[in-house]
């Protein structure tokens, strides 16, 4: 999906550069651009002034200690937060130079253009066809039998799974080992064509050989679509990410990005010696 839709409504801001981001990414390339985007579970401050630009069709590595906010800033992306209680958000998370707080955007189409895969493998108790096809069928759009089949295989193959999975499509979703189960939620996020995919530790619930198909994965993706990952693995965040946010908790407990940058200039030369510390294993 490239051309805009009538969804977003457009503001005009002030254009004001990230207070954090070092690394300069042309302004036609920036998918998605936060400006001191902060995030409150009730009175507890979770973000701090969050400013950074997400480069179209990169990978963005976000890393840092448990609990500095990472989930909570990536579910930020797509307004997954609202689904959360007392999840509140302040500051503006631009998107094709709309925010996505705008009172008039609907939080439903930010998903389906933001779309997300969850550290679990969470396929539905379906067939891996209907789990694929499930987003499709929510938009109201009347296809044949042929165009549904058509997108499906298209999906199976995006996520590296069709040669595993051609013969068994009727088969349960959920009978799926762990890294299939995973490539089928990745493969139901992309049916419905999104522009981004949020993953938030995609990985950590599989072994290594089902890592590095997903990673592999991820490299095949980006030619297609903007990711931004969640991930503790640093050779994960090294091996697949082209720029990386480091985040840390503030006193105050709110997380903030204290460095953002090129992935290979967080790992050879971080300008803060937090970040430095961080990635070599020394806290966190
Ligand atoms: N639903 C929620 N309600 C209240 N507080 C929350 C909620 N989710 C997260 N928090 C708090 O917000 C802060 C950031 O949590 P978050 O889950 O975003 O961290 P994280 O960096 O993803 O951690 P981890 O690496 O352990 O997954 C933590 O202090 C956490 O306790
Ligand atoms: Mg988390």
């Amino acid at each position: 999906m490239t051309t805009q839709q009538p969804v977003l409504v457009r503001v005009t801001t002030r254009r004001e550069q990230p207070a954090v981001s070092e690394a300069t990414i042309p302004p036609e390339e920036v998918a998605l651009e936060t400006r001191k985007l902060s995030v409150y579970y009730g009175n507890f401050k979770a973000i701090h002034e969050v400013s950074v630009s997400i480069r179209r069709n990169h990978i963005t590595a976000l890393i840092g200690p448990s609990g500095c906010g990472k989930s909570t800033l990536l579910r930020s992306f797509n307004r997954m937060n609202d689904l959360i209680p007392g999840a509140r958000v302040e500051g503006e998370a631009l998107f094709h130079g709309a925010n996505l707080y705008d009172k008039h955007v609907d939080p439903v189409s930010v998903r389906r253009r933001i779309g997300m895969v969850f550290q679990k493998p969470n396929p539905f108790p379906k067939t891996i066809y209907e789990n694929v096809a499930f987003g499709l069928r929510l938009d109201g759009k009347r296809r044949s039998k042929a165009e549904m089949d058509e997108i499906v295989e298209r999906a199976l193959r995006g996520a590296a799974l069709w040669d595993e999975v051609k013969d068994k499509l009727n088969k349960l979703g959920t009978a799926l080992s762990g890294g299939q189960q995973q490539r089928l939620c990745i493969a139901r996020a992309i049916a419905i064509e999104p522009e981004i995919i949020l993953m938030d530790e995609p990985c950590s619930a599989l072994d290594p050989v089902a890592t590095l198909k997903i990673e592999e994965l991820m490299l095949e993706l980006k030619k297609n679509y903007t990711i931004i990952i969640v991930t503790h693995n640093m050779q994960q965040a090294s091996r697949v990410s082209d720029y990386t946010a480091m985040m840390l908790m503030r006193p105050d407990r709110a997380g903030e990005v204290i460095e953002f940058d090129r992935t290979e200039v967080i790992f050879t030369n971080p300008k803060d010696k937090r970040t430095e510390d961080y990635i070599s294993g020394r806290f966190g």
